[in-house]
């Protein structure tokens, strides 16, 4: 059975989210620019990627190559760099930066403590994240709020990082989706989605720490599987502790 079959099942309000998302994507491009997409090539993304081009929006799409995705990823992202009218970025870390850090930490570094975790994080994907938003004011994510408790709460429009010196607002035009409205949209749209999804992978990032998940099992528990639920984000997405006085 395909993800398509497994989950495509659009919501009662699902043309009004698709309508509101639609809307929203138009208006960044006129409000923030200069922006982009951060593109993961997960479900989430393919659908907002096909919703640029599909509205001719001139907003760029960036993946963070980490050195280490699964070949059904670089394979889609060589797909997508074919198809996508809205030019395709690749971001890839300091080549002499992993090397370093595998010659003195090993392959397998991430799954010995949570900082040589977060330390291979912050290498191969927060480092080339700086590169890719540098000069942006405003950025594109497929976050999701029923993903986990911890994203419970995403903003459509998300301001609170402004109070960071680096900060940026950051548009999350799925937050209220399902994941059926998702595949509802993938299937209707006809649109070119990662063959993992087939394999029981919901959520898909470096392929030492994503595996497959069993019937019943939370949508992330694939990642970081070995790790406490409160530690499992890499960093791109970490919560300001700090709350913003409007
Ligand atoms: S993560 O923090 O656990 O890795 P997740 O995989 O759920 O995040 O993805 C959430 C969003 O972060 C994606 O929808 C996408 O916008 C962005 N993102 C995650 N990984 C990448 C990547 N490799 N390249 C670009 N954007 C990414
Ligand atoms: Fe390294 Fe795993 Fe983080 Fe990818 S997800 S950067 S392999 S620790």
């Amino acid at each position: 059975m395909s993800a398509i079959d497994l989950h495509a099942r659009a919501s009662k309000d699902y043309e009004a989210k698709l309508a509101e998302t639609q809307q929203l994507l138009v208006r960044a491009a006129a409000e923030f620019a200069p922006l982009k997409q951060a593109s993961s090539l997960g479900a989430e993304d393919v659908v907002i990627t096909h919703l640029i081009n599909a509205l001719e929006l001139p907003i760029p799409v960036f993946v963070l190559e980490t050195g280490a995705l699964h070949q059904e990823t670089l394979d889609l992202l060589e797909r997508t760099r074919t198809m996508s009218r809205a030019p395709v970025e690749v971001y890839r870390p300091v080549n002499e930066q992993v090397m370093q850090f595998v010659a003195r930490e090993g392959k397998e570094a991430m799954y010995r403590s949570i900082e040589l975790r977060k330390a291979c994080c912050g290498i191969r994907k927060l480092e080339p994240l700086a590169r890719a938003l540098a000069g942006q004011k405003a950025w594109i994510t497929g976050l999701r709020r029923e993903q986990s408790s911890a994203r419970a709460e995403v903003p459509l429009v998300d301001t609170s990082e402004l109070a960071r010196p680096d900060g940026r607002t950051k548009i999350n035009p799925l937050a209220n989706w399902t994941w059926g409205d998702v595949w509802h949209y993938i299937q209707a749209n006809g649109v070119d989605y990662n063959p993992l999804h087939d394999q029981f992978f919901p959520s898909i990032g470096c392929a030492p720490c994503t595996r497959a998940i069993s019937l019943g099992e939370d949508f992330r528990a694939g990642r970081w599987w070995w790790e406490d639920e409160a530690a499992k984000e890499c960093g791109l997405h970490v919560k300001n502790e700090e709350k913003v006085v409007a």
